[in-house]
């Protein structure tokens, strides 16, 4: 019989295992433990089983411990020490936990090792590439799994057409690409949204420009960098033009200053984006397939990094009719006010103290009436809200923005959506330093994607007896660029500015892209060399893992799904980066010590099954990341 059944069984009878919310023994190997010190504590102090559970502290290593108590966490009257000692004398014999010896005020739980390789190998390799998931996370109700999913909008990436794709962008696709894989992965319905800024007084200029110097082939060739040369040279036009237009009137030609600015380029851009708000057709067709032509290259770049979006909005789609209403109501409501014309929102009329004051008194309406950033997001917000029914919403926005955020989420609350403003985040991220590419200061994801690509494929040819070996370096190549420059962003906290430096990034050595992507090759290398099939892995005898190196890779492989839990609150990336170094380093320290190749077949069976689990949760790991684990290279 399966022998996470038999334990299960066995469980059964020490105290039930589900009456715990939150306990997922089939998929989380650790919840097995979990509830079964709860019961065992539960027993000795009495102590209501929910705290004892939520009590249970992840170790930050394995010598602390696979699980730790603080005792004062259980709110019991007296002094920890003797309380410990007290309950450890009464401590019944278990079959999957050591008898724990008290440490300062913890009691820290060592696993024993048989009955954990047992239930997490098997486990992990029935579940396979779901390894790690829990879907329950995302139930509306999680007893009824018919009343179905949660639904999570996440906003992310929302680059400007015609404007360079910056770092800014960049963090923003990589790590909502990654919280859509992680609220995927915990069973929620997932809507990526992408919100372009594809609208407003600067599509007037690209289609003057266009008129002026676009080639069509140019255009079809490389839309992005075209459309931008002719933005750049637009603008420099525009201002050469408004000095001609000084000089002139510092010289007293009044009627030749005042053509240019009835008749320049800057009033026709004006006047061709007014075409555009008034729904001129053939204004907005042109500004249509600039859109589309972008979109279709950004969509090749999303391709690369593993990210589809299931919509692309953008400033374009909120109507002016939206906006007009949420001005009117922010201003019937008494949020809004006239000022000079315009109409803005005073915080601190409308939020006590300091916290108002520091919202400031931003703009939502220009006195030409022409709506803006600000109101657009108020609008689009209501209207997701009526299109989507969403359970949440995340926002991917640098912390550059946090102010703005904090306006627009405040004034949707204090027009009374305390509802709506209840189920909004913002995740917000640093800045990266240093970035630049060798073709120039203009930063498009795709130059820079190219660039580390190039840099990777330098470094993999200085090792020329392996790099002969790789089948298609090139592809290998751009896969470890794209690896090193995510797990850059992703191994710091979001918060925490970094520096762009692609000798670090790219190196094999250290905490990098490339060393994970190595660490994944050399399992998956492994592997076709022992060349078991599937029954015989599963039919090892897993007693025989029993080297110290062999326990501690199981203890740490079984903390994947927990792992997992965890990041659904910290909602960083670097929680499951980190994870994935600390286990790729107890892996890579016992390669040594669990030899394969060559070791008598029982052996090779149990080991293959272990170094099958790590591969799984490596390649799980990675693929949440956004990666993508290359096998060979
Ligand atoms: N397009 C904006 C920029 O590049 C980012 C948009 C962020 N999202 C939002 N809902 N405001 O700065």
């Amino acid at each position: 019989t399966d022998p996470v059944d038999q334990l299960s069984a066995q469980l059964e009878k020490l105290g039930s295992l589900d009456k715990y919310p939150n306990c997922h023994p089939e998929v989380n190997p650790q919840d097995i433990y979990r509830a079964h010190i709860t019961s065992i504590i539960h027993e000795i102090t009495g102590v209501d089983n929910a705290i004892v559970y939520n009590a249970l502290q992840w170790t930050l290593s394995l010598d602390k411990g696979d699980m730790v108590l603080a005792i004062p966490a259980l709110r019991v009257k007296g002094n920890p020490l003797v309380l410990g000692k007290q309950w450890l004398e009464k401590w019944p014999e278990s079959p999957l936990v050591e008898k724990p010896v008290i440490s300062g005020t913890f009691l820290p739980f060592f696993f024993k090792p048989g009955p954990l390789t047992q239930l997490t190998l098997p486990t992990a390799r029935k579940l396979g590439r779901e390894f790690g998931a829990n879907k329950a996370n995302g139930l509306k109700d999680p007893s009824d799994p018919s009343k179905g999913k949660k639904r999570i909008l996440i906003e992310f990436s929302s680059p400007n057409i015609a404007k360079p794709f910056h770092a800014g962008h960049l963090r923003s696709t990589i790590i909502g690409g990654f919280l859509s894989n992680l609220y995927a992965v915990a069973g929620w319905d997932v809507v990526r949204i992408n919100y372009l800024g594809d609208w407003g007084k600067q599509y007037g200029i690209l289609a003057v420009g266009f008129e002026r110097y676009g080639s069509e082939d140019a255009l079809a060739k490389d839309p992005i960098n075209h459309l931008f040369e002719i933005y750049v040279k637009l603008n420099k036009e525009i201002s050469d033009e408004k000095q001609e237009t000084e000089k002139l009137q510092k010289d007293g030609k009044t009627a030749e200053a005042q053509n240019i600015i009835e008749n320049g380029t800057d009033e026709q851009a004006r006047k061709y984006f007014k075409l555009m708000v008034d729904g001129d057709e053939k204004a907005l067709a042109l500004w249509k397939r600039f859109r589309e032509l972008s979109i279709d290259r950004y969509k090749e770049t999303y391709n690369r990094l593993n990210i589809q979006f299931d919509e692309y909005s953008g400033e374009s789609q909120v109507s002016e009719e939206a906006m007009n209403g949420a001005a009117k109501s922010m201003l019937e409501k008494g949020i809004a006010e006239e000022s000079d014309g315009a109409l803005i929102v005073d915080f601190s009329k409308h939020v006590p103290g300091k916290v108002g004051k520091a919202l400031e008194k931003p703009i939502v309406r220009r006195k030409d009436g022409t709506a803006l950033y600000l109101t657009r997001d108020i609008s689009e917000l209501l209207n997701r809200e009526e299109k989507y029914n969403f359970d949440h919403m995340i926002y991917v926005i640098a912390s550059q923005q946090d102010l703005h955020v904090k306006q627009f989420f405040k004034i949707v609350e204090l027009m009374g959506h305390n509802e709506i403003a209840a189920k909004v985040q913002h995740i917000n991220f640093g800045l990266v330093l240093g970035m630049s590419t060798r073709r120039g200061t203009v930063k498009f994801l795709n130059d820079i994607l190219r660039d580390v690509g190039d840099y990777m494929h330098e470094v993999m040819k200085k090792n020329q007896d392996k790099y002969q070996q790789v089948e298609n370096p090139e592809a290998v190549a751009d896969i470890m660029g794209i690896s090193a420059v995510m797990c850059q962003d992703m191994a710091g906290k979001r918060i925490n500015n970094y520096q762009f430096d692609m000798a670090v990034m790219t190196s094999f050595e250290g905490d990098t892209g490339p060393y994970l992507q190595y660490a994944h090759a050399r399992l998956c290398s492994i592997t076709r060399k022992v060349n078991l099939s599937e029954e015989e892995i599963a039919s090892a005898d897993l007693s025989l893992l029993t080297e110290a190196h062999a326990t501690n890779l199981v203890r740490v492989l079984s903390q994947w799904p927990d792992v997992v839990q965890n990041t659904l609150r910290t909602l960083e990336p670097t929680t499951v980066l980190t994870y994935l170094f600390k286990m790729t380093h107890v892996l890579s320290s016992s390669y040594d010590h669990l030899r394969i190749v060559g070791s008598e077949p029982g052996l090779m069976k149990s080991r293959m099954a272990l170094y099958d689990t790590a591969r799984i949760v490596l390649n799980n790991g990675m693929r949440l990341l956004g990666l993508t684990p290359v096998e060979r290279m």
